[in-house]
């Protein structure tokens, strides 16, 4: 058992607190914002995250996890301490480190001279360094080791990684680190602190790079008439393809795609490397909120002028509240801009949204279809491919309908009268 501080509560910090204290650790999440903490001493989450709300509850119960808005003594007896604050970019493309001057900083005069300091979320390459200058000297070396979680899936993916990342130039601290792993069934990979903080950046990239092409062979299949489905099943089962990842969409988005995406090439760029091809993976991507556009002007033969548009989707993917960087937000304003009525609904927004005040925010799926010209889904929620086809047909004034997601079935909703259009099928 290993006492750990979390400093940072937000998506990552508190994934990682509970993921710790489930493993029989104890955890203390440390973060300035009083209210958020007060919310978590009552068990209320800020984030919505499968099986988050079970955890904080049997984690609190079991006394492996504490709440704490000040830094204090009990600094002193910890053996790590994960900093998963914020680094956003500046404009300039560098890292905002004054979130991480202000945690360590804050927590200097208490800091024990074993404890080591770990780095979890993205970090600019060279802040691992950058951290290890502002600690007071004596200080263990610090560790990096990112994390790859997907909203959603955040607690599963914390328990289960496909691999753990420990970056260090300390073998004694990296060791410490990957003894705090010993009960994962992950293999690990040990590296220097530069290639770890890359690893995340390039895993992004990467995933990214996949989908944009996955999204370009969908528009190849609409021209070929090639089935999508059965193109990315037969490509997918190449073991050196892999099948996952190979789901065509609305574009990508989301709080790390494009923010990682536009640091990597940035990074590349202050090392003298024109990352040329990462650019293109934008520009894909960019493209295909246009696309979908065009799926939509298509069907309405062209002008959206006062059409009304039924949107299925706010967030940037299922499974999450997360709008920030949402496909289906970029191809709403694509839309507002062409003046169409909004009417949308998504399971975790409720409210009128920020910059967006001109889209109504529907109590259900089918009132968000009244009198709708279009129907467009943008996110793949379970509960839009429950849906009956008729039952919505007859909220409508035409029955149109895009599927940016490929999860509607095709015959049911042509059989009900729609006209139908996916991506690539
Ligand atoms: C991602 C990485 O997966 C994770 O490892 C990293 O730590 C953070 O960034 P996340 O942003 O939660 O996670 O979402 P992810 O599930 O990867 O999806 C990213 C975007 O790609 C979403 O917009 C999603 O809808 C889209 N996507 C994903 C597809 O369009 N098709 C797919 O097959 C998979």
């Amino acid at each position: 058992m290993s006492k750990i501080g979390v400093i940072g509560i937000g998506y990552v910090g508190l994934t990682t607190a509970l993921g710790f204290a489930s493993r029989g650790n104890l955890v203390t999440c440390i973060d300035i914002d009083i209210e958020r903490i007060d919310k978590l001493k009552l068990g209320i989450s800020p984030i919505v995250e499968s099986g988050l709300d079970e955890l904080l509850r049997s984690c609190s119960l079991a006394h492996s996890i504490t709440f704490q808005s000040f830094f204090d003594e009990t600094i002193g007896e910890l053996d790590f301490i994960i900093l998963c604050v914020p680094t956003p970019q500046n404009q300039d493309g560098t890292a905002d480190m004054s979130s991480i001057r202000s945690a360590i900083h804050s927590l200097s005069p208490f800091l024990h001279k074993q404890t080591i300091i770990i780095t979890k979320s993205t970090v600019p390459v060279g802040s691992t360094k950058i951290i290890e200058e502002l600690l007071p000297p004596g200080s263990m070396g610090v560790v990096s080791n990112p994390e790859f979680l997907r909203e959603g899936s955040a607690i599963h993916d914390f328990l289960h990684p496909d691999r753990i990342v420990i970056g260090s130039d300390d073998r004694d601290s990296a060791a410490r680190v990957a003894e705090l792993y010993c009960d994962f069934q992950s293999p690990i990979v040990l590296t220097d602190p530069a290639t770890a903080e890359t690893i995340k950046y390039v895993a992004n990239a990467f995933l990214a790079t996949k989908l944009s092409f996955v999204n370009a062979i969908a528009a190849l299949s609409e021209a070929v008439g090639a089935n999508i489905e059965h193109l990315t099943t037969a490509v997918g089962l190449d073991k050196r393809i892999g099948a996952d990842f190979l789901q065509p969409g609305p574009g990508w988005g989301g709080s790390c795609f494009p923010k990682d995406t536009a640091a990597l090439i940035k990074i590349a760029e202050r090392h003298g490397y024109d990352f040329s091809f990462l650019k293109s993976v934008i520009q894909i991507n960019e493209e295909q909120f246009t696309r979908v556009f065009n799926k939509v002007a298509g069907l309405l033969s062209g002008s959206l002028k006062s059409k009304k548009i039924a949107v299925w989707g706010l967030t940037f993917k299922a499974e999450t509240d997360d709008i920030r960087d949402s496909p289906a937000l970029k191809i709403v304003r694509l839309l507002l801009n062409s003046g169409a009525h909004i009417s949308a609904f998504d399971p975790t927004v409720r409210s009128t949204l920020k910059n967006f005040e001109e889209v109504d925010v529907s109590s259900s799926p089918i009132a968000a279809c009244e009198k709708a010209d279009l129907l467009l889904v943008t996110t793949e929620w379970k509960t839009f491919s429950e849906q009956i086809p008729n039952s919505i047909g007859k909220q409508m004034a035409l029955r149109n309908v895009v599927d940016s997601r490929n999860i509607l079935d095709p015959p049911k909703w042509k059989q009900a009268g729609f006209i139908y259009r996916g991506i690539g099928r």
